[in-house]
């Protein structure tokens, strides 16, 4: 294989840098010959209530436990407002910017803390208490941080779910958390047109009313009192009394004072629903100084933050890049955070690069598909942009691939940027494996070397650990801070998913190669998990919407390489009746973006009579990915298949199609 290209650091970033290579150094050593310590320095620069003389205590034997800093206390929101309200109160904490040009909205640290005070005293009113969840279900607006915080502030637990979940997902998840309160709005803006919020939460809450839905499971039934109602567009959305409460309303007249709650190191901060290879999407528990402290320390190393620099991740706070690194990570290092409600080309291209010059950003980070798809928009629209802002621009939620990589870097950046490519999980809290701007060389396709502390290991499917240049599964043999510390309701699907493949390690579900460099090169998932736009669907969610489908008999979905979404979702679907009405591989996707919503809406269904089946009935997925993808010269093994007729009959539909 050709030597990758190598991008040096620049020195005028290294001369000046928060970790220089030097440090770098001394900090992994650090890391890993006396952990504890390294650690409690680290933990030094929280504001404990009552500073942990513990650290690592996790062990990823047996019943597994992840534990750090366990005897100490403290309260997450103090951290992100209170603590910088003395020396920086005054310095703009949240950038808002709304689709529309003009509506916007700065708050400074001093106006957040006063915000976030009064919501959570507002939650405490309507009887919400350290441990509730609450779920939230905002768009990208100022009030999905003050949720996040003012839950922190009380000790509440935050659910937030992507304002792109349909009404099912919804239900699902409020059943499996026990939410208490939800705060949602009347409706949400994207690219000019309005998207219903309230009116899915009333579905998603009468769904979980005893109903069944969701791939025709039962629903939990839900245990939410109260909805709060946040009006953005004033559109007209039904109230249904003492259980849905207007948000202004029930915060007008409240203290901009809230006294925080104690919290112990451990106590849960957050949930977050992700992915995994079963149809029942997990509830990863983040607790409070782990989370916190991964936050901080990576926002800081790896986009060698300064305060008072505006920093932008376009992620949504659905998502965990959102929760890590547009509210925890930025806060807590008294940063500005820039959150933009739109969509990168609406109402035209470019909208990202003019909102960079306006407020004159820093940091930029965003996802790999945003980026292939900026590329292929008029250069003009670039052009007309000065991005001179700019220090760092990362990269997020799927390999980013050589070109994209490069465009980023010649053209973003102007050749004056370190481009950071991220690795890290829902799972991990926040960012693992990444090159530090001031001390690790860049080579585009990898995310470079582990973050001090991190200690990642190559294995193969026998669970051998492989050493220098090498490709295998990845697993990560230590706890670090940041580590979920288990699944809502179910640490022994926790145990079961991440810690059985490869006893005594965390199994990450992706695959990657180590070159002599030490470099990591992530190739993807290994397991049923698809990473379309960097959102991570379970094929066996879409599967199990696809069933749901009172026509369809069986259903197997797999990824196919996308040019610009990294992966697309392909749908094999046999329907219990012989003949399907033309048009209605169509409904099969609406469907299953009703069910789950539009991000998991298969690109491609494809009508078959049967799928290749082992003969024991397990689908061949392997053989699917290859038929899907036309890739049928090289079959692998087939020796298993049950009938070797049925893959004969696909290869020859799929010629058909084309
Ligand atoms: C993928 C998002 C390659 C990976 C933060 C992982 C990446 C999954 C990268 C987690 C990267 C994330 N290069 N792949 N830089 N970053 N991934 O939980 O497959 O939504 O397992 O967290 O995204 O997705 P999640």
């Amino acid at each position: 294989m050709e030597a990758a290209p190598i991008y040096h650091v620049k020195p005028d970033l290294a001369a000046s840098a928060v970790i220089n290579a030097a440090r770098h150094r001394l900090m992994s050593n650090h890391a890993i010959t006396d952990a504890d310590g390294f650690w409690q320095e680290e933990a030094g620069r929280i504001d404990w209530i009552r500073p942990p003389q513990l650290a690592d205590n996790s062990s990823f034997d047996g019943d597994v436990r992840i534990s750090w800093f366990s005897d100490g206390i403290l309260n997450v929101s103090v951290n992100c407002l209170d603590r910088h309200l003395d020396l920086h109160g005054d310095r703009d904490a949240l950038i808002w910017q709304g689709e529309a040009e003009d509506d916007s909205r700065i708050l400074t640290y001093r106006q957040l803390h006063a915000e976030v005070c009064r919501l959570a005293n507002a939650l405490r009113g309507l009887g919400i208490r350290k441990g509730d969840r609450v779920a939230i279900y905002l768009p990208m607006v100022a009030e999905g941080a003050i949720a996040m915080l003012a839950c922190a502030r009380i000790g509440a637990v935050h659910v937030v779910m992507f304002a792109g979940f349909s009404a099912s997902g919804i239900a699902d998840r409020l059943g499996d958390c026990g939410a208490k309160l939800v705060i949602t709005a009347d409706e949400g803006r994207r690219a000019g047109k309005r998207v219903p919020l309230k009116a899915t939460i009333d579905e998603a809450l009468a769904l979980a009313s005893g109903g069944s839905a969701g791939a025709g499971k039962p629903i939990a039934p839900h245990t939410v009192e109260h909805v709060l109602v946040l009006r953005l567009t004033g559109g007209n959305v039904a109230m249904q009394r003492k259980r849905d409460l207007d948000y202004a309303e029930a915060v007008r007249g409240q203290p901009a004072r809230c006294e925080p709650e104690p919290m112990g190191a451990e106590d849960p901060l957050l949930l977050l629903y992700t992915s995994g290879s079963t149809g029942k999407p997990k509830g990863l528990l983040h607790t409070t100084a782990g989370y916190l402290l991964w936050a901080r320390f990576t926002h800081e190393a790896v986009f060698d933050y300064r305060p008072g620099e505006v920093f932008w991740c376009t992620a949504d706070i659905g998502w965990v890049t959102g929760h890590s690194y547009v509210v925890y990570g930025p806060l807590a290092n008294a940063g500005t955070t820039l959150m933009f409600e739109g969509t990168p080309s609406w109402p035209e291209p470019g909208r990202w690069w003019r909102l960079i010059d306006k407020y004159k950003v820093a940091s930029f980070y965003t996802a790999p598909t945003a980026i292939r798809s900026m590329m292929r928009d008029d250069p003009g629209f670039l052009a007309a942009t000065s991005r001179k802002s700019l220090r760092v621009l990362g990269s997020v939620g799927e390999p980013i691939n050589p070109e994209a990589w490069l465009w980023y870097y010649h053209e973003v950046g102007g050749e004056r940027c370190a481009v950071v490519d991220t690795w890290w999980q829902t799972e991990t809290g926040g960012i693992m494996i990444a090159p530090l701007p001031g001390a690790i060389a860049q080579k585009p396709g990898s995310a470079t070397l582990p973050l001090p502390g991190v200690v990642p290991v190559l294995v193969d499917e026998k669970g051998q650990v492989l050493e220098g240049e090498a490709e295998g599964h990845l697993c990560i043999s230590r706890s670090w801070p940041g580590q979920a510390r288990t699944i809502w309701g179910d640490h022994a699907r926790y145990v079961q998913t991440y810690f059985t493949t490869y006893p005594g390690s965390y199994f990450t579900g992706d695959g990657a190669r180590r070159d002599g460099d030490g470099y990591y090169w992530i190739t993807g998932r290994v397991d049923d998990v698809i990473n379309v736009s960097g959102h991570r669907i379970g094929s066996a969610e879409v599967e199990a919407a696809l069933d749901h489908h009172d026509q369809v008999a069986e259903a197997a979905v797999v990824g196919v390489p996308h040019d610009i979404k990294g992966q697309a979702l392909f749908a094999f679907v046999v329907l219990k009746g012989k003949e399907a009405a033309p048009g209605y591989e169509a409904e099969l996707a609406r469907h299953v973006g009703q069910m789950l919503g539009r991000y998991a809406a298969p690109d491609t269904v494809l009508l078959v009579p049967d799928l290749p089946k082992t003969r024991s009935g397990k689908i061949m997925r392997r053989i699917l990915r290859k038929i899907a993808t036309r890739d049928t010269a090289e079959l692998g093994d087939t020796t298993t298949l049950a009938d070797p007729a049925v893959v004969q009959d696909l290869i020859r539909r799929m010629e058909e199609r084309s």
